[in-house]
């Protein structure tokens, strides 16, 4: 038995993204939804140690939460201080990360970059922006990152505690001045998501160029503001569900040990999206 457990969870695409990967690979193991409150945590995890599930999705609002009742969570989840998979082996729980994972991933697939650029502009200073902030520090080849949010004090908050290395350099969002020297910019944020779809990050597409990738970590719509400006300067761009599929693949691996196709699990999540939408 594998899952999500989330509050709200009824909109998730992890379950027709896992079952699809499951089908696909034949692997005895079903995948379902679980809406868990918040108050109901700590229950819900030993009724997964009783129960033998193999393993667990976590998403909002329980990643941090989580931390509090595993027995073990990998040095990149500490470092992010969040959770979004959980392994049960021998009844013991082991908590990892897989964005950090699925951003990078994403970006060289679907984004074609065989090495991410010197300088990197990441919007946004919230949870998602934690676990690409940590892979972009991961990566040598990064050298620059500029941190742009509307609430700068939480940007240097985040810079503060990952960048060891002085990689980072923060400013507030409407400071985009930055952006001519960067080879990939990042939206974190969720800005121009579903119901506000109008909206974008960026008041002024200029600062954009055709030298960069565009990547916006929203899916829902498949097509933001953010990446239709960016198609304006000629910049390429990518959705949010290539990370989406491949955060979801690397916790499917590290449940299974099977490596899933990753293009059933994109073309289920849009079918998934679909519906959603009907
Ligand atoms: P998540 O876990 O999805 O990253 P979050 O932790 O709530 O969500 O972070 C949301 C991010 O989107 C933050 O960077 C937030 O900016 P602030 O730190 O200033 O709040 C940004 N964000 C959300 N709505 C915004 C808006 N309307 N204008 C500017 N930034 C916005």
């Amino acid at each position: 038995m594998l899952g999500v457990i989330g509050d709200p969870v009824a909109h998730t695409a992890s379950p027709a993204m896992h079952n699809a990967a499951l089908a696909a690979t034949g692997l005895d193991y079903v995948y379902a939804a679980f809406h868990v409150a918040p108050a109901a945590l700590p229950e819900a995890l030993a009724g997964m140690r009783a129960l033998e599930f193999a393993g667990l999705n976590v998403t909002v609002p329980h990643k941090q939460a989580v931390m509090h009742h595993l027995d073990e969570i990998s040095v990149e989840a500490t470092a992010i201080g969040a959770v979004n998979t959980i392994i049960c082996r021998e009844g013991r729980l082991a908590g990892h990360n897989t964005d950090a994972f699925g951003i990078i991933q994403s970006l060289k697939t679907d984004g074609g970059l065989q090495s991410l650029p010197s300088k990197v502009a990441l919007l946004g200073a919230g949870g998602a922006a934690r676990a690409i902030l940590y892979a972009l520090l991961a990566q040598d080849e990064v050298t620059e990152i500029l941190l742009l949010n509307r609430t700068v004090e939480k940007a240097e908050a985040l810079a503060g505690d990952l960048d060891g290395q002085g990689k980072v350099q923060v400013a507030s969002l409407a400071e985009t001045s930055g952006l001519a020297e960067a080879g990939l910019l990042i939206n974190s944020t969720s800005i121009g998501m579903h119901p506000h779809e109008d909206d974008s990050p960026l008041a002024d597409p200029s600062c954009l160029h055709d030298r960069m990738l565009v990547a916006d970590i929203v899916y829902n719509p498949l097509e933001t503001v953010l990446m239709r400006q960016a198609a304006t300067v000629g910049a390429r761009s990518i959705n949010g569900l290539g990370m989406l599929a491949w955060q979801g693949a690397r916790s499917f691996e590290i449940w299974t040990g099977v490596q899933p196709p990753v293009a059933a699990m994109v073309a289920a999540a849009l079918a998934r999206f679909g519906e959603a939408n009907t």
